[in-house]
C-alpha cells in the first residue's frame, strides 16, 4: 500500500442540496483524510485549465458553465491508494450506472451534475492540486 493524495471537488449540484457534510462522511469512513479544504466559486479561467483535456468535446461549454454555476468545495484527500479508492467511492461517471452505495449514485443528478470530481492519477492529482491550492494550504497527514 502506498499513501497517496488525490483532489476531489464537490460539484455545485451536490454543494446546492446540503451533502457536503455526508459526501466528507462517506470518505472519512473509508479512511481518507481532508489535508486541505476549502469552499470557493471556481473561476472560468482555472475551470478551463483544469478540463484542458476536454476542450475538443461537446459537452465542454456546458461542463465550464455547470461548475462555475455555483460554490464547490474543493479537497486533498490522503489515503492508501487515495487516487483508485475515491474513485470507487464516486462511482461511475454517469450516475445511472454507478453501483449502489456510491457518491455518484446517491447524489449525482446526471452525467453532467455527477456530484463529485476525482482525480484519475497520482500525475493527474498532483497537476490538479497545483491548480486550486498553494502548498501552503496542504497540510501533511
Ligand atoms: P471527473 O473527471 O469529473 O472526476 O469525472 P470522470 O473522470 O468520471 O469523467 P471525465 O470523462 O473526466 O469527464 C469529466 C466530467 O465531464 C462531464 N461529462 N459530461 N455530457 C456528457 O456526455 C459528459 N461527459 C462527461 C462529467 O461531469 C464528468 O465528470
Ligand atoms: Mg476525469
Amino acid at each position: 500500500m502506498s499513501t497517496e493524495r488525490t483532489f476531489s471537488i464537490i460539484k455545485p449540484n451536490a454543494v446546492k442540496k446540503n451533502a457536503i457534510g455526508d459526501i466528507i462522511n462517506i470518505f472519512e469512513s473509508k479512511k481518507l483524510k481532508i489535508a486541505g479544504a476549502k469552499l470557493c466559486m471556481m473561476s472560468k479561467e482555472k475551470c478551463e485549465l483544469f478540463y484542458a483535456e476536454h476542450k475538443e468535446r461537446p459537452f465542454f461549454g456546458e461542463l465550464v458553465s455547470f461548475m462555475t454555476s455555483g460554490p464547490v468545495m474543493m479537497m486533498c484527500l490522503v489515503g492508501d491508494n487515495a487516487v483508485l479508492k475515491n474513485r470507487e467511492i464516486m462511482g461511475a461517471t454517469d450516475p445511472k450506472k454507478a453501483d449502489a452505495g456510491t457518491i455518484r449514485a446517491k447524489h449525482g443528478d446526471s452525467m453532467g451534475e455527477n456530484a463529485v470530481h476525482g482525480s484519475d492519477s497520482v500525475a493527474s492529482a498532483e497537476r490538479e492540486l497545483a491548480i486550486f491550492f498553494d502548498k501552503h494550504e496542504l497540510v501533511n497527514m
